[in-house]
């Protein structure tokens, strides 16, 4: 029984922070919040689909992104795309991507939970 509600304490605490930093995406159907909105935009404008595909889960040279946030930390998700890595281009040198990368965590990271669906997004109003 205590080690129940210490276990609960523990998950209330990590859901806690995780909306604190902002990096938990919202959806009801396609409709999203403002932060998973702008991330998607970025996800398109800033080629990152190019590469990754239009539902972000890859192709023959480029990772699965879907598969692949469910194994990152959000800090390893920013050093990846501000340094790059191997075939990927860094980013640190594109201001909409550097403001933006909570914002395109927050939406990748639905993405891969599978908060967010493939396609199109509408912002919640
Ligand atoms: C020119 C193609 C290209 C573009 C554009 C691109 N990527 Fe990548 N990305 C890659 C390749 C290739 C890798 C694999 C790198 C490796 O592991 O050697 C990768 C890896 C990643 C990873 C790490 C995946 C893992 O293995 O955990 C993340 C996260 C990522 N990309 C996010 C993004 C985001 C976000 C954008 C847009 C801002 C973006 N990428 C744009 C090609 C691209």
């Amino acid at each position: 029984m205590q080690k129940n509600s210490i276990k609960n304490l523990a998950v209330s605490g990590l859901v806690t922070a995780a909306v604190a930093f902002g990096s938990v995406a919202q959806a009801e159907g396609n409709s999203v919040d403002k932060s998973t909105f702008n991330g998607w935009k970025l996800y398109k404008r800033q080629r990152c689909e190019t590469c990754h595909g239009p539902t972000a889960e890859g192709g023959a040279a480029f990772p699965n992104l879907v598969v692949a946030l469910k194994n990152r930390t959000k800090e390893e998700f920013t050093t990846i795309v501000l340094n790059g890595k191997g075939n990927m281009p860094a980013f640190q040198g594109n201001k909409a991507v550097v403001e933006g990368i909570d914002d395109l965590y927050t939406y990748l990271k639905g993405r891969s939970d599978g908060t967010v669906p493939a396609g199109e997004l509408t912002e919640a109003q």
